[in-house]
């Protein structure tokens, strides 16, 4: 894979996985919202493995913005080999049970805003006929819990769309990846506490890597989690209502 496509790019995790494509010698075009934090990568990039990128900035919200990055990337890179996904937020979710508008963000987010680019990207890659689109999503889309049931909803809608999607451009000899982590030790989990389940940025970004270039469908990381949620996932409904998750 030679020309990589990465939307949340200053994501700690997505910042590992850029790391190793830019030293296995890949072109990349990375965007994100912080202007500042994504020139940073990228010279460092540039500076280390000596590879080429590109850049560009977008915010989530801003769904008509998306088209156009996109656009941009393949005139800078003039084709695309296989695109990822990071960016993402995790709401307050006592702020979005006081206000409809602190979840709409949330869903904007890490729902609507991938839905943006993937649109464009599957209508891409279906029509080159080969490629690989991963997408992080998260084992919190697999059952809604009391503590964060609207980042799990995005997430979890995030991931039917990915199924349905990887349905349609299997005929197409196009991958689609649903990466879904468990807790990941990133600046999006600063504020929690960490325990024994925690994963390291890098683990998890080194597993995103080989996912991708594998054009692997499923992958839990680490991947206990997919007992983990197993379990959880058989909990039944009488049980799992009284339990404080
Ligand atoms: N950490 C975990 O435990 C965990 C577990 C499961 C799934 N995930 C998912 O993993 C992905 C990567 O997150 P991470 O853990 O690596 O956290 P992170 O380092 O905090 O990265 C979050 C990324 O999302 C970007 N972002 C947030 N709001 C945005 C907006 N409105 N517009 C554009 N970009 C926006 C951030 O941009 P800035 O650099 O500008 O802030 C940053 O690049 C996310 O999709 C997250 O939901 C994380």
């Amino acid at each position: 894979m030679k020309k990589i496509v990465i939307i949340g790019a200053t994501s700690a995790m997505a910042t590992e996985t850029a790391r190793i494509f830019a030293q296995q010698g890949a072109t990349l075009f990375l965007a994100a919202r912080n202007a500042e934090k994504l020139e940073r990568l990228a010279d460092d990039l540039r500076v280390r493995s000596g590879a080429q990128v590109h850049t560009a900035t977008f915010d989530a919200h801003d769904l008509g913005s998306h088209q156009p990055v996109m656009e941009k990337a393949l005139a800078a890179l003039g084709d695309i080999d296989a695109a990822l996904i990071a960016h993402g937020d995790l709401p307050d979710q006592r702020e979005c049970e006081r206000s409809w508008h602190a979840a709409e963000r949330s869903l904007a987010t890490n729902f609507l805003s991938p839905i943006a680019f993937l649109t464009w990207l599957a209508n891409f890659f279906e029509g080159r006929k080969k490629g690989n689109i991963t997408v992080i999503s998260s084992v919190a889309g697999d059952r809604g819990r009391q503590s964060n049931y609207v980042y799990g909803a995005a997430k979890g809608g995030l991931t039917t769309f990915l199924q349905g999607l990887r349905n349609r451009l299997a005929h197409h000899g196009v991958s689609v990846t649903t990466i879904k982590p468990g807790f990941v030790d990133t600046p999006m989990t600063a504020n929690l506490k960490k325990g024994p389940l925690f994963a390291s940025a890098e683990s998890v970004g080194k597993r995103i890597y080989k996912a991708m270039t594998r054009g692997e469908s499923v992958v839990y990381a680490p991947c206990f989690w997919r007992i983990i949620m197993l379990i959880i996932l058989h909990i039944p409904e009488f049980v799992f209502k009284k339990l404080k998750l």
